[in-house]
């Protein structure tokens, strides 16, 4: 029954963890994390089980409202998302200002900023029904803001939604589909999507999950609140390691696939060499998401009918890590990342898009985390202290006498 943030500032001390690698900043009841067993639940439900049984937006309506929805609460959850697709017009030419090269992650994010010019009676975080409706609109619109960006890339014309089509598959055509062609989404495509959708939806106080927290307990709106999670997610030591681990199985296997001698120079800290996809803040044990992704990665492959050498490398550095003495010493076990990069290369997603596909999974847990911090009666603006390390008070020395 001790509160110690009230003791430290009572006694005037304050606690100094850079990273927050031991600071709770708030209760939550969305998801459980056991770093060391390799335990990752959502709502109490195993992400195995989730993974094999449930869909995406089954999983996003219980992370947001707590429990899984009957028939009726589904259907009517999915038919509000379907119907709140379309982007505004205004905000469709936005598209047209950016740069061709422009990455899709920096246009999400500004898209998603600018949607709250859109919805302006709408934006109150202590309106239930403002708060509904701006979660029903950033799930429906977050896929066709990610589909024009990428269409942007390639220079090809949006396609408006078609509302017949589930959640994935409307995204999957609006990326891939032109308008004079009829675009049939593959289920294995669609299905290993969804998949992957449910295995990033939550991962409690991660980076971006803890921005978007911190932005909103000022109050501010909840799309700058998920506009700021997206550019937290853009790193890569965050969710842009999906496109790093990529990038690095290209390298190795550019200079003659020898993952022995990378391993090597990783071991040797090599500066701005690092494993990839390896490591994590909590997990001390095998990502419970990398095992059922690896899995997708070789079932997908095989489905497509396709092979993939830089596969076979991930395969490989895995091995060799695993059983390094640097990497069992530290606790290095690949995450979520590690093969995510390689079906959505299989899926014909080009590397600049691989974060934008973390984002759409991510977004129902970034909702039900601000949703639940606006809602929590413990919820106080977040306002870390620092530790001065500074110049002591001294006496301002004109320009020309410096
Ligand atoms: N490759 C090589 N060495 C590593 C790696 C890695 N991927 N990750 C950690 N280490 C080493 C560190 O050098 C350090 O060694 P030392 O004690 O000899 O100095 C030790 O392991 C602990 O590492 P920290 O950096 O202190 O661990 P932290 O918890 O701060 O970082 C992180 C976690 C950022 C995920 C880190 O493991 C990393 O950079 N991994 C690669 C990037 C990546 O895959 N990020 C995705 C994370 S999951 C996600 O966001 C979805």
């Amino acid at each position: 029954g001790i509160d110690i943030s009230s003791l430290l500032k009572a006694t005037g001390y304050v606690t100094l963890d850079p990273g927050y690698v031991n600071t709770g900043a708030c209760t939550s009841a969305i998801t459980y994390i056991d770093g060391e067993a390799g335990i990752l639940r959502y709502r109490g439900y195993p992400i195995g089980e989730l993974a094999e049984k449930s869909n995406f937006l089954e999983v996003s309506y219980l992370l947001i409202y707590g429990s899984l929805p009957t028939r009726s609460q589904y259907e009517e959850f999915a038919d509000r998302i379907r119907r709140h697709t379309l982007l505004d017009e205004n905000l469709k030419r936005f598209f047209d200002g950016f740069p061709r090269d422009a990455h899709p992650m920096a246009v999400l994010s500004a898209a998603v900023s600018a949607l709250s010019t859109f919805y302006q009676d709408s934006l109150d975080p202590l309106d239930p029904e403002a708060v509904e409706i701006s979660m029903v609109r950033l799930l429906a619109k977050l896929p066709t803001i990610a589909a024009y960006a990428y269409k942007k890339t390639v220079g090809q014309p949006f396609l408006y939604p078609d509302n017949s089509l589930g959640y994935v598959e409307n995204f999957l055509r609006m990326t891939f589909g032109l308008p004079a062609e009829p675009y049939v989404v593959d289920p294995v495509v669609a299905q290993a999507l969804d998949l992957l959708f449910i295995l990033h939806a939550d991962h409690e106080q991660n980076c971006s999950t803890s921005t978007v927290r911190l932005v909103g307990s000022s109050q501010a709106n909840l799309f700058a609140s998920i506009s700021a999670g997206i550019h937290a997610l853009s790193g890569p030591l965050h969710g842009g390691a999906n496109a790093a681990v990529l990038e690095m199985l290209e390298r190795i296997k550019a200079e003659g696939g020898n993952v022995t001698e990378f391993v090597e120079r990783v071991k040797r800290k090599e500066k701005g060499v690092r494993l990839m996809g390896f490591g994590h803040r909590v997990y001390k044990n095998y990502d419970p998401r990398a095992a059922i992704i690896k899995r997708t990665a070789d079932d997908l492959l095989a489905r497509l009918g396709k092979s993939d050498e830089l596969l076979d490398i991930a395969k490989e550095l895995e091995e060799v890590a695993l059983n390094d003495d640097y990497f069992i010493e530290r606790k290095l076990y690949p995450n979520v990342d590690f093969y995510t990069g390689l079906i959505y290369r299989a899926m014909g997603f080009p590397t600049k898009m691989f974060t934008v596909l973390f984002a759409l999974g991510r977004l129902p847990g970034w909702i039900a985390q601000w949703r639940e911090m606006v809602n929590d009666p413990m919820t106080k603006i977040g306002r870390p202290r620092q530790v001065y390390v500074g110049e002591p008070e001294r006496s301002y020395v004109p320009i020309d006498e410096r």
